[in-house]
């Protein structure tokens, strides 16, 4: 299985993707108006024999502290083919994703998720760094990821999304 960026070939199988994982169309639809909005940060695909079997996507967020507004990047969604699940694409995706943005040097992650997957990859509630979302989420559902040590510190505050994410 291959973990590579987007390309435009693949729009549709993204599409696709998403929309069989969550069981409804808004999730690939956010990604769809993320893209055409310019609004991506990194999209990367599990390819297995020609086939997309899952997608993740990191896009733009502001975190809105005392001191200004700081630059951080949002996880999600994520989405696997539900026949596909539980054998570690998801994790490989998340994995090669936040390399990518370490290296890039973005400094930290935020994620909307379950709170039992997300720990695995170094993320912790976000409340823990004074971090809250602007939108009505459960505590442990919210949490942040640090790519450069430190880079959260003295950062409390709310981070807005995108106004694509409005709904869904
Ligand atoms: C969540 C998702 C992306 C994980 O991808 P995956 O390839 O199945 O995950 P991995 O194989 O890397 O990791 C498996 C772990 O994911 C966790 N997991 C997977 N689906 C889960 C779910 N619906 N609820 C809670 N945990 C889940 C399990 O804890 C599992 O751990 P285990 O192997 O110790 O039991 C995938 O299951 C999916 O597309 N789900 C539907 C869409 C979704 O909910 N996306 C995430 C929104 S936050």
């Amino acid at each position: 299985m291959e973990v590579r960026q987007e390309v435009p070939a693949d729009v549709s199988a993204i599409y696709s993707v998403n929309e069989q994982a969550f069981g409804r169309p808004d999730e690939a639809n956010l990604v769809d108006k993320l893209r055409t909005n310019n609004k991506i940060t990194l999209s990367l695909v599990a390819e297995e024999n020609g086939r997309i079997v899952g997608h993740v996507l990191f896009s733009p967020m502001t975190l809105e502290t005392e001191t200004g507004s700081y630059p951080i990047i949002g996880l999600g969604p994520v989405a696997v083919l539900p026949e596909m699940q539980r054998l570690g694409i998801g994790s490989r995706l998340i994995e090669a994703g936040l390399d990518l943005l370490k290296e890039r040097g973005e400094t930290a992650v935020i994620v909307l998720g379950h709170s039992d997957y997300y720990p695995r990859f170094g993320f912790v509630r976000a409340s823990q760094f004074g971090i809250q979302s602007s939108y009505d989420v459960p505590d442990e559902a919210f949490m942040a990821l640090e790519l450069q040590e430190g880079s959260l510190n003295g950062r409390a505050g709310v981070v807005y999304y995108q106004p694509e994410f409005d709904g869904v």
